[in-house]
């Protein structure tokens, strides 16, 4: 394998969403050349409009496209997200980045999230990198497809726990924290004392920056810390003591997903993840302190202020 290139150019795989936007932003600052890469023109212009970097238009699930825009280009962060009634399209490409990197030479880093472990039990906890990776549901099943074909490809393979942050569209934190504002109401799945780690999406993707120009980190998975746990009740507390009014928890079970589920694709996608979400989940992240060091995080109360701004901003 080539040595990590500590500079040069970087092209972002998969980049109009959060991460892309946080990563590319992270990459100028440490002073490198930025591609981005997603299938409409449009959207990457509008996304990343006054950063200085070079849109490149790829449809990922396809290897000949997927080496045009990773050539010359000697490391790739691949952000590929997709709807969650699309999730076959990650190990499509996934097989598509592993070729187009065995012919280009490119390292890759995977931004992934943890179901690939699922079934997660009480007595797993805190989960490590350890767990083993059978079963689980369909979307568990795929996202661990496309981290294999990765990681058997030789690319660093992050696991990062939910996220929220300014810039972020879908996630469980992101709707409670947008819902807190708007409604003062927070609709939360499972038991609202339910702990589970939440990351603030900017030191997340820090250290996915800083992990890929570890040599030791590419053909390992890693997962990523949160910047704690946190209950949904802990959110509906964090949304109060920001806007200053009372913030209500509304759980659902899955009964009540299910009744849901056929009048949105997104629910309906999400419905085998929901049994998982009713438990709690710990993330044994000694492994990445092993190798980066102790992470300084930002407190839950600031980066949940930072984002509650950045959310009001866009009404
Ligand atoms: N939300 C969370 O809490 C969370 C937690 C942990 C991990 N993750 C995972 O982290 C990853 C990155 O998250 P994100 O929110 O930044 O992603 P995202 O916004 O869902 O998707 C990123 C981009 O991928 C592009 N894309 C999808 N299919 C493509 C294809 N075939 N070719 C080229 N581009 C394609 C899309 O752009 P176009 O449609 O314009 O091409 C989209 O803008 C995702 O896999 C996500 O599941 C999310």
């Amino acid at each position: 394998m080539p040595p990590i290139p500590s500079e040069g150019p970087v092209v972002i795989l998969g980049a109009g969403g959060p991460t892309g936007l946080h990563l590319a932003r992270l990459m100028i600052d440490r002073g490198r050349r930025v591609r981005v890469v997603g299938r409409s023109e449009d959207k990457l212009l509008r996304v990343f409009t006054g950063l200085g970097v070079e849109p490149f238009v790829a449809d990922l699930t396809d290897p000949t496209a997927a080496a045009e825009a990773m050539r010359d280009h000697p490391l790739a962060f691949d952000c590929v997200g997709t709807p969650m009634d699309a999730l076959e399209d990650h190990p499509k490409t996934a097989r598509a980045i592993a070729d187009a990197a065995g012919r280009t030479g490119a390292r890759v880093v995977h931004v992934s999230s943890s179901w690939s472990y699922l079934p997660v039990r009480a007595r797993d906890l805190p989960l490590n990198e350890t767990h083993p990776r059978q079963r689980g549901p369909k979307p568990a099943r795929l996202r661990r497809e496309a981290e294999d074909i990765l990681q058997e490809a030789g690319a660093c393979i992050t696991h990062l726990p939910d996220f929220y942050g300014p810039g972020v569209h879908a996630s469980t934190a992101q709707k409670a924290l947008r819902e807190g504002l708007d409604r003062r109401r927070i609709g939360w799945i499972g038991p609202r004392h339910c702990p589970r780690p939440y990351a603030y999406l900017p030191d997340a993707m820090r250290i996915v920056a800083d992990l890929s120009a570890h040599s030791e980190a590419y053909g390992q998975r890693w997962l990523i810390p949160g910047n704690g746990d946190l209950t949904g009740r802990d959110i509906a507390w964090l949304c109060e003591r920001n806007i200053g009014l009372a913030v209500a928890v509304q759980t659902f079970g899955r009964a009540t997903l299910t009744v849901a589920a056929p009048f949105d694709r997104t629910l309906r996608g999400f419905l085998p993840l929901v049994p998982h979400y009713m438990r709690p989940l710990s993330f044994d992240t000694s492994k990445l302190e092993g190798l980066l060091g102790p992470q300084r995080l930002t407190p839950h109360e600031q980066a949940v202020k930072a984002t509650l701004t950045w959310l009001a901003e866009q009404r």
